[in-house]
């Protein structure tokens, strides 16, 4: 015990507790067979972080590489790779909801929900930076030198929607409502509603952009179907977190989710392709993807309901109208 009256008192405690973090230290790096001296010596000679080497700053601001010389495609780049980061980060908590229950707690698990919720309120929000600021006369001019890529080919949105719920619930809902519940997954794999529905208007064959991006991300998504058939979003709630003191609170932010991942997200998108590629024909250009895209992007022609179980008949009938 050091006396408080000790002169050096506050000396005295920094080295009883500096003594306590060494022999800390050398107990953690002798359980490893290593040499704590050594780490003490490149202590001396760390530099120590930096704020744009630790982010990477540099190199994040070289990956921005417009086609065109038109200004406002930066804005679209950049907002698109905005977009990608935060289907990152709603990835990132997707992985961790789908862990068993042991690993997570109740707690946990709804807090996450509901940080997917906030991250995916923060995209809709800032969909009026394409809406309102992005000048569509420069748009109609830079995107035919995009041709023929398009955000159909976000492969974090599918894996999005793969981590959240049962690969039946991502087929259009014409399929759905004709079909049994137990079809092998090869064969609900062809049917999803993305598959089905980029199809090219004029030949209705499938669209460049889709056997393109099924033949880089096909074999992948297949096997995350397969991966995630028992622990995607839905399945760990029925299986650890239904009877759980917090179901009532996490049924409410599942809903939340649902509806914003599947209306709120989509229906945005959508108002901003209307304004981006409307003109005098009616159903407005053809756009980058080749799809029939005034019906196939809007929420309620599919009606993709991650969580069906937690809607009535008459919301499941309704999906996406009210916008
Ligand atoms: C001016 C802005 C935009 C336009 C004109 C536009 C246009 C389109 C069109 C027409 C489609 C349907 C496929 C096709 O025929 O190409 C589509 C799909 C898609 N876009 Fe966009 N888009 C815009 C902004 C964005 C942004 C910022 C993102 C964010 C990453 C995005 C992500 C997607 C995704 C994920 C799909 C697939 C949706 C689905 O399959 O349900 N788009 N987009």
């Amino acid at each position: 015990m050091i006396p408080s009256q000790h002169p050096d008192s506050q000396l005295l405690l920094l080295d009883e507790s500096l003594h306590q973090q060494l022999a800390n230290l050398q107990e953690k790096f002798a359980a490893e067979g290593q040499n704590l001296s050594c780490y003490l010596e490149k202590l001396l000679y760390d530099k120590g972080v930096d704020y744009s080497d630790y982010l990477s700053i540099e190199t994040l601001l070289t990956l921005q590489k417009p086609r065109t010389g038109f200004p406002d495609e930066l804005v679209f780049i950049l907002f698109h790779q905005i977009s990608e980061l935060y289907f990152r980060m709603i990835l990132w908590e997707l992985e961790q909801l789908t862990v068993p229950v042991e690993m997570l707690g109740e707690e946990l698990f709804l807090d996450k929900i509901n940080r997917l919720n906030r991250y995916y309120r923060q995209l809709i929000r800032s969909f009026d930076i394409m809406s309102d600021g992005l000048d569509v006369a420069q748009f109609q001019k830079f995107r035919t030198a995009l041709f023929p890529g398009s955000g159909f080919q976000s492969l974090q949105y599918r894996v999005i929607e793969i981590c959240s719920t049962d690969a039946f619930n991502l087929m259009p809902r014409k399929i759905r409502e004709n079909i049994p519940e137990h079809l092998p997954l090869r064969e609900i794999f062809e049917k999803l509603y993305w598959k089905k529905g980029a199809l090219h208007v004029g030949s209705g064959r499938k669209s460049v952009t889709l056997t393109n991006f099924e033949m880089k991300y096909n074999a992948l998504l297949l096997q995350k179907l397969k991966d995630y058939k028992h622990r995607n979003l839905w399945q760990m709630f029925r299986r650890f977190y239904e009877k759980s003191g917090n179901s009532e609170f996490i049924v409410q932010a599942l809903r939340t989710f649902d509806q914003l991942a599947n209306v709120g997200w989509p229906f945005a998108h959508y108002k901003v392709v209307l304004k981006a590629l409307a003109n005098d024909r009616p159903g407005g250009l053809e756009s980058t993807g080749g799809t029939n895209w005034s019906k196939y992007l809007h929420p309620s022609s599919h009606a993709i309901i991650f969580f069906p179980q937690l809607w009535s008949v008459e919301e499941r009938a309704d999906w996406g109208l009210a916008h």
